[in-house]
């Protein structure tokens, strides 16, 4: 008999889900990890036609719900998720999930944090700041989620070079190789520590 998978991952994700896209292909064979449910704020954003073309259950999130409501706890506990992996979500994970969830949300930024990250910092507004501070360097910060942006605990950071020619959209595209580099894989060994320190 199959067993059910050990691991079951949400992504949460507001935009076009390119991350979101090669986690998917990262454990598409794998017996030990589903992606579970995707759970975006916009229906028409591109992670719904994702998780449509993967067959994978997904949800729009009701604001009201979301922020004064159960934060959906109950969905992600019914469905057994063990692991929240947010790939591009802009709104703030409520208390309420954080608590449900402890040091299993981690977030992927698209700049060194602790530099450019907090509120309204995502996007070419990153990049832009990292032009105009003339810094040598940025890179992607992959963390714990708490209850401040872009604040929890750092896991992972890999640099790239700002260049004299660079400008915010060449070091988007420097950036977004790096995520999907290192964003699956990533996963996968907390995933693999986390199963070995459970079974010490
Ligand atoms: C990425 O740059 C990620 O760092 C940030 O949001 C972006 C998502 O891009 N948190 P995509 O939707 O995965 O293409």
């Amino acid at each position: 008999m199959k067993h059910p998978p050990l691991n079951k991952l949400a992504i949460f994700a507001s935009g076009t889900g390119t991350n979101a896209q090669k986690i998917i292909d990262h454990f598409r064979d794998r017996q030990d990890v589903s992606i579970s449910l995707i759970i975006s704020n916009k229906s028409e954003a591109g992670i719904m036609k994702i998780a449509a073309a993967e067959n994978i259950p997904a949800l729009v999130i009701d604001k009201e719900k979301f922020f004064r409501g159960n934060a959906y706890i109950d969905e992600l506990r019914s469905k057994g998720i063990n692991l929240i992996v947010l790939a591009g979500f802009l709104w703030k994970i409520p208390s309420a999930l954080i608590n449900a969830y402890p040091e299993k949300i981690i977030n992927i930024h698209p700049a060194l944090l602790p530099k450019y990250g907090g509120k309204g910092m995502y996007g070419h507004f990153v990049h832009d700041a990292v032009i105009a501070s003339g810094d040598l360097e940025t890179g992607i910060t992959i963390h714990l989620v708490d209850e401040i942006y872009d604040h929890g605990r750092n896991i992972f950071q890999a640099v790239v070079p700002v260049e004299k020619h660079d400008t915010a959209d060449s070091i988007a595209k420097k950036v977004q190789v790096l995520e999907h580099q290192y964003y699956p894989p990533v996963i996968d060994s907390l995933l693999q520590k986390a199963s070995s320190a459970s079974h010490a």
